[in-house]
């Protein structure tokens, strides 16, 4: 069977609101990068961290999925913290930041407005997290960072939405796959000024997460 393409081309028009978005978005900013943002980190990596879609001041500015936006201080604090990065973070696509064994993409690639996809977006760009889950051919973790990450992921694995509900903290394994899908709340500014999130419950998810990605390759030894 063909792989499925992971990354749409630039200039990806198979959502007419993003692609005016875009567009508009090219007028208002043209510093910006502008374009679906590619996924961040190793198709070799044992996690895939699946955010939401592209901030229009962060990844939509930075090509860099988290880079930029209120989010990603939070994200990537915590992946260095769990030794899931070189610790580099400063928000910029140049700023020598390394990804340890992880990965990181959105369930929809371009920025929608308002940072809200709507449905026919996530279910169109789904192809995209599907290719990208069948090329990492060494995955042990899927964080999915929010309800519609989770649920776009579980589609893409096609799991029934039934056998899997989101909840944060959750461990779901997924039948068939040798890899486990785990849920947290989005570490939007939203979720974590409102203590929906707090720090220490995002790095519970990160301890299950890493607890598990460490007992899985001990097992392979
Ligand atoms: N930035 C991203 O790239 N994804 C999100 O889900 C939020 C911010």
């Amino acid at each position: 069977m063909a792989l499925r393409a992971s990354q749409p081309s630039p200039d990806c028009d198979l959502c007419p609101r993003l692609e005016a978005f875009r567009a508009d978005n090219i007028k208002a900013y043209p510093d910006y990068f502008n374009a679906p943002a590619p996924t961040f980190g190793d198709k070799n990596a044992a996690l895939l961290i699946v955010g939401l879609a592209p901030g229009l001041h962060g990844a939509n500015k930075t090509g860099r999925p988290f880079t930029g936006d209120y989010a990603g201080d939070l994200l990537y604090a915590t992946l260095a913290k769990f030794g899931f990065s070189n610790d580099r973070y400063d928000a910029r696509p140049d700023d020598g930041l390394e990804l340890k064994s992880a990965a990181i993409t959105n369930a929809v690639r371009c920025v929608p407005p308002q940072n809200k996809p709507i449905g026919t977006e996530i279910t169109t760009c789904r192809q995209f997290l599907s290719g990208q889950i069948d090329g990492m051919k060494h995955l042990s973790a899927i964080l999915c960072l929010g309800r519609i990450a989770h649920q776009s992921t579980i589609a893409a694995l096609g799991q029934k939405q039934k056998t899997a509900p989101f909840a944060h903290g959750a461990e779901h394994p997924i039948a068939g796959r040798p890899f486990a899908l785990f849920d947290s709340y989005h570490c939007s500014r939203y979720n974590t000024n409102t203590r929906r999130l707090t720090e220490e419950m995002f790095e519970l998810v990160f301890a299950s997460v890493r607890n598990h990605i460490d007992a899985k390759s001990k097992s392979r030894l």
